[in-house]
């Protein structure tokens, strides 16, 4: 991955205005290092990648094995950052037409993701779908209280021990170390489990046990991965330069931007593959930086796709939005568009072309128009999507987050405002301990 392209905001901010936030860029990245900002008891992840050993990877990788060689479908439960880094890698390096090739080529099982919903006929779906297939599960939640993946988990749960005399092996837990439900019901139990560690919350998790087992299951080379996550680990390091550290100056160009009424960034990938990266994306900075009132809100658009949904707004609607772009120099398959001797759409021009080609054009041309249009545009160039390049996104959207969330003067790390609707659901569902607050808002709804 190359230093971000940040060429195209200097049409909107100066330079002047930009260099003002080197130097605090610097402090702040200082900061994740030496844990003197807030939120300084979840930093695990700042020197996770370099601290994962052969001998963990190999555990995950053998463990990993046991649920191949038992199971053709996984169940991965789980919610949020714990979900979500599985499912970006998992869909970017998968193959969306297994179904139509009629099934699977290779010994991969297959991985369906749930309790990160609780929409009855979705988790149904899963569940009649499996019948008569032999299944295992992870199960992956830090606090171990979280209700969606809990509910899922009894189904899922209920369903091997119904129908294996080997459920014990069928069934991996990873979560808190000493809190929490799912820990004694997996010790209990003596299922395999492994520990998400406390200095690492959700969002920041996809390199612990929390991604690197689902995606080991699924064939995804953890090593690869890993070993990206340690070169981005390195490169945005505390004491590299400003503008040699690709998260500093990522992080430097948005805040500035955010400074100007930019309030809405759109991570704009031109790879459906990378649809769900940008989903893992959108909870990182949604969940660390929207606080206090205050906060970049991120969405997300796959182009050029969503260029006839959303290109509209982006090139004239309202100019609060600025696009970062995640652009894939080569392409993994090649495929050409073909002459044909009519001629009759008029193409003929772009025959013998590579899609590949007309895309990168699609690219700079939007680019452009949507920067005269009046929205500034960055651009994060990574050699092709394979794991190595996922790892070092990973660890360099991780930093440049950090970053971003002290240079707004909040903690990144914690996410209390989630917790209002739960209190609400809880109380509408009846919870013990919930009384007072069920009659008030049952008196509210009417
Ligand atoms: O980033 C976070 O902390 C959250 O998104 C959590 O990952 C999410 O709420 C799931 O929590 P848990 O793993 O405790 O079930």
């Amino acid at each position: 991955m190359q230093i971000p392209d940040i060429s195209k905001i200097f049409d909107f901010v100066s330079k002047t205005e930009y260099d003002a936030l080197r130097a605090k860029a610097e402090y702040c990245n200082a900061l994740l290092h030496t844990g003197e900002g807030a939120g300084s008891d979840f930093l695990g992840w700042v020197s996770l990648p370099s601290s994962i050993s052969a001998e963990f990877l190999a555990d995950i990788k053998a463990t990993a094995a046991k649920l191949r060689a038992k199971a053709e479908v996984v169940i991965v439960i789980g919610i949020g950052g714990s979900y979500l880094g599985a499912k970006a890698v998992l869909d970017a390096m998968g193959d969306p037409f297994v179904e139509v090739r009629g099934g699977r080529a290779d010994k991969n099982p297959t991985i369906v993701f749930a309790g990160h919903t609780i929409s009855e006929d979705y988790m149904a779906g899963p569940m009649e779908a499996v019948k008569g297939r032999s299944v295992a599960t992870i199960v992956i939640s830090k606090s171990g209280t979280t209700t969606e993946p809990a509910i899922a988990f009894r189904i899922v749960k209920g369903f091997i021990e119904s129908n294996y005399a080997d459920a014990v092996d069928r069934i991996v837990a990873i979560t808190d170390e000493k809190r929490g439900a799912l820990k004694s019901v997996a010790d209990a139990a003596g299922y395999k489990s492994y520990v998400i560690p406390d200095n690492v919350g959700g969002r920041y998790s996809v390199l612990t046990p929390v991604g690197l087992l689902p995606l080991a299951v699924a064939g995804v080379d953890v090593d690869a991965l890993v070993a990206g996550a340690q070169r981005m680990e390195e490169r945005c390091g505390a004491g590299v330069p400003f503008a040699e550290n690709p998260a500093a100056v990522y992080a430097a160009a948005r805040s500035v931007l955010y400074s100007k009424g930019y309030k809405v960034e759109i991570l704009v990938a031109y790879e459906p593959y990378l649809q769900y990266f940008a989903e893992w994306w959108k909870q990182l900075y949604g969940e660390s930086e929207g606080k206090e009132g205050k906060g970049i809100f991120p969405a997300s658009v796959i182009f050029s796709t969503d260029l006839h949904s959303m290109g509209q707004y982006i090139q004239e609607g309202e100019r609060t939005l600025f696009e970062t772009v995640i652009s894939v120099r080569k392409s993994r398959r090649a495929i050409t568009i073909p002459k044909t001797a009519d001629d009759g759409d008029g193409l003929n021009f772009l025959a013998g072309k590579h899609f590949s080609e007309v895309n990168r054009m699609a690219e700079l041309g939007t680019m452009l128009a949507h920067v005269d249009g009046g929205v500034p545009n960055m651009r994060i160039e990574i050699p092709t999507i394979d794991e190595g390049s996922l790892g070092e996104l990973i660890y360099f959207f991780e930093k440049a987050c950090g970053i971003s969330g002290y240079l707004l003067g909040v903690n990144p790390f914690d996410q209390p405002g989630v917790e209002a609707y739960k209190k609400n659901m809880f109380a509408l569902l009846e919870k013990p301990g919930y009384e007072a607050a069920t009659a008030e808002i049952k008196k509210r709804l009417g």
